[in-house]
This record gives C-alpha cells, structure tokens and sequence, in this order.
C-alpha cells in the first residue's frame, strides 16, 4: 500500500519525504487554510520535494470553473493532481482531464455508487471518506471492500486513496480492505512505528550493551 501524508505544512512533508515513507501528498482546502500560506505556493513547494503525485483542489463548483482552475494548477508541476469534488460537474471535469492525461483524485466519496461514477470518469484515484463516515455510525472499511470489489469485478485501474484516516487501525484496516493508498496525517504515520514493547526491548539491549564495555565503531 503507497502512503500519502494528508497535510500542507511543508516541514512536515519534508520530515516524512527524509525518511522515505512518503509515496505523495494530499491537500484540501481546510488544510490549506491551516497552514495560513498561500495555495499556490505551497503547492509548487511541496512539488518540489516530493516526487509522487501531490493533490490540489478546485474551489470552484461549477464545470467551467473547475477546467479553468485545474489547467491552471496543473501547469505548477508534472506531479499536480487535479482534485475534484464528487459531484456531476466534478465527474465531467475528471473526464475532461483524464482525456489529457492529467491525473484526477475525486474526493469526498461516501457510497459505493459514487466510486462507480469516478472509475467510470476515468478517475486515478477515488478517496472514500473513512472517519467522516465513522462520525456518523456507519463502517467506513465497509467501503472500502465494496468498492474493491466492484473495481476488481470490472478490472476498473481507478486506486483506492483511502482519506479521512483517523488513526493506526484505519491504516491497517484500510490495507486489509485492499486500499492503494492511504492518504494519513503525519502524527499518525509516524505513530506506526511505535510499540511499548519495542521501547522496552531497546531500553533493556541497551542497557546490557553498556554493560559490555564495547564500541562498534
Ligand atoms: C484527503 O484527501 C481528505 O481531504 C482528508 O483525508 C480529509 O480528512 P478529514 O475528514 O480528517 O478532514
């Protein structure tokens, strides 16, 4: 499964993108808006640093809005994803750029038929809301399996870009499900690597190597 960090703090992104963890990038507007820098800007940045493919927004909700802002930011770098709501216009706005051979996340996808819709526009990614449908007492792993599904069933080459990761379980739940991707906030990516056990076993190798009175090097 390929790892997305979800956020548009440059540090951060370069933090992860160091320790090789970092297949590419996803932004929205919310996160833009915390990061309190200008969109663009961070956009071309983040570009910058990371090879993978790096999510950017349309604001607008209507069709013609959307083809002018996306042709727009996708000239900022070859990495530019062009995401896109869920919505008809959105979709012909994915068809429209999937037709030039711009890539397309389609986000903000809640149903199974949804993800249908996307993969029938030709979407490179589909990014089925996790914890957004968690908050509201439905199973969003479910989702997940029945879109895989439905995508296996028609050989459909739309990826899963599981979002809305909330925590280590999501990840892992995500990859059992058969996500691509999991798109992941930097605490939690860097949380994986985290177990009482392996403090534990660290302290203790270390206190017995001193012990030693040996150096390696
Ligand atoms: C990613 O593409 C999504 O915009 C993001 O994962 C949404 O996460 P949230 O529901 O925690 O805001």
């Amino acid at each position: 499964m390929k790892f997305f960090v979800d956020t548009a703090v440059v540090s951060e992104i370069s933090e992860l993108n160091d320790y090789g963890l970092l297949d590419g990038v996803t932004t929205n507007p919310s996160l833009i808006a915390k990061s309190g820098r200008d969109f663009k800007e961070v956009i071309a940045e983040i570009c910058a640093l990371v090879e993978g493919p790096v999510s950017a927004e349309v604001a607008s909700m209507e069709y013609d809005g959307m083809v002018a802002e996306g042709e727009h930011l996708a000239k900022i770098a070859k990495n530019v994803v062009i995401k896109l709501p869920l919505t008809l216009a959105g979709l012909k706005a994915c068809r429209y750029f999937t037709q030039k051979g711009i890539k397309t996340n389609v986000t903000l996808c809640f149903t199974a038929n949804q993800a249908l819709l996307a993969a029938k526009a030709g979407a490179t990614y589909i990014s089925p809301f996790l914890g957004r449908l968690d908050d509201i007492n439905i199973d969003g792993m479910d989702l997940i399996r029945d879109i895989r599904e439905i995508y296996d069933n028609y050989g459909f080459e739309t990826q899963i870009l599981a979002a809305s990761i909330r925590s280590a379980n999501h990840v892992k739940e995500a990859a059992l499900a058969g996500a691509d991707v999991a798109t992941i906030p930097p605490s939690i990516i860097k949380g994986l690597a985290n177990h009482v056990l392996t403090d534990k076993g660290l302290e203790q190798f270390a206190k017995d190597w001193a012990a030693t009175g040996q150096t390696i090097l």
